[in-house]
């Protein structure tokens, strides 16, 4: 895969512009859905405290323990990474299990912009212009079984080119999960790239989930298997730590890290100076997804 000077891509000023621009034109884009329409609203209120975050940073400060676990050791070590052929399978709880290669699914689910924070569980955050589109119009098309409550999601298992499989960091392969209407929700996101680019292999190439309001472990990278499940996963994270990391994982600065507070984060790309920003509940998409959680003890199930 290419890797790109930072010199090729579009410059993040342009970006910036066009914001502003769909901004200032605001909702008379008359062909914009619904779901489009909220995203861009998101936007706006990025607009607060918030730049995009430059594609250098989001492409070489990255966490990828299949690649190493230092910071720039995904950038360094993926960039041979073979992502073709691959295929991804749906199946489990569902009427009619398939499996699809990466540009099946591309060319049946045409991409669009979405930026969104991305709040991971250390204590740093990204703004990030993510190319791609709602996860449950993947899984539609296998019609989910009424018995399927939750959904697994399963990372490439490949110690001969991912050295980091070598070594029991993590229980491998990668695996995250989410409940079936957190899956099903229009914020939840396949991605296919980033700055109107292909997906770089350190973000996780071909096709990565994004999963806006929850802290960064829970979207899964180089996904190979969705799978619907009666139970609730256990994560990769989770079997590592329970204590510190739940299944649920939402943003919530009200409820501490076992080691560390979550009330606040440093924007990545900022200077030393640069004050911590507050952390927003629900990584700030709370308006969208509250509502998953009403009556629910979010210190309980953190
Ligand atoms: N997915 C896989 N397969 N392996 C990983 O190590 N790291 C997670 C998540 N998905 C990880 C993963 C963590 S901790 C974060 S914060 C995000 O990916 C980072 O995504 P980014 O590098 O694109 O910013």
């Amino acid at each position: 895969m290419k890797n790109y000077k930072y010199s090729e891509v579009t410059p993040e000023k342009v970006y910036n512009k066009r914001r502003k621009f769909i901004k200032s034109v605001g909702l008379g884009l008359g062909s914009l859905t619904l779901s489009s329409m909220s995203l861009l609203n998101n936007a706006h209120s990025l607009e607060n405290n918030s730049e995009l975050t430059s594609y250098k940073d989001i492409t070489t400060y990255n966490n990828y323990y299949e690649f190493g676990t230092g910071k720039g050791d995904p950038y360094k070590n993926s960039q041979e990474f073979k992502i073709k052929p691959w295929n991804i399978s749906i199946e489990g709880e569902v009427e009619s299990p398939i499996t699809l290669s990466a540009e099946e699914i591309l060319s049946l689910y045409p991409s669009e912009e979405r930026i969104y924070r991305l709040r991971c569980v250390e204590g740093w955050s990204m703004v990030i212009p993510w190319m791609g589109f709602s996860l449950s119009k993947l899984l539609n098309k296998v019609s989910i079984k009424t018995e399927a409550k939750f959904v697994e999601f399963e990372s490439v298992y490949d110690p001969e080119q991912m050295k980091g499989q070598r070594y029991p960091v993590l229980n491998w392969p990668y695996r995250e999960g989410l409940r079936i209407d957190e899956a099903m929700h229009p914020l939840t996101t396949i991605v296919t790239g980033l700055y109107g680019k292909a997906l770089p292999n350190q973000n996780g190439a071909p096709l990565r989930i994004f999963v806006p309001w929850k802290y960064g472990f829970k979207s899964a990278k180089v996904i190979v298997k969705i799978k619907l499940v009666k139970k609730m996963p256990t994560s990769s994270w989770m079997k590592a730590s329970p204590r510190e990391y739940g299944f649920y994982s939402n943003v919530n600065p009200n409820v501490s890290h076992p080691r560390w507070s979550q009330s606040s984060e440093r924007v990545v790309g900022g200077s030393l100076l640069s004050p911590r920003v507050e952390t927003q509940m629900f990584n700030g998409y709370g308006d969208e997804v509250a509502n998953l959680y009403s009556g629910m003890d979010l210190k309980k199930y953190f």
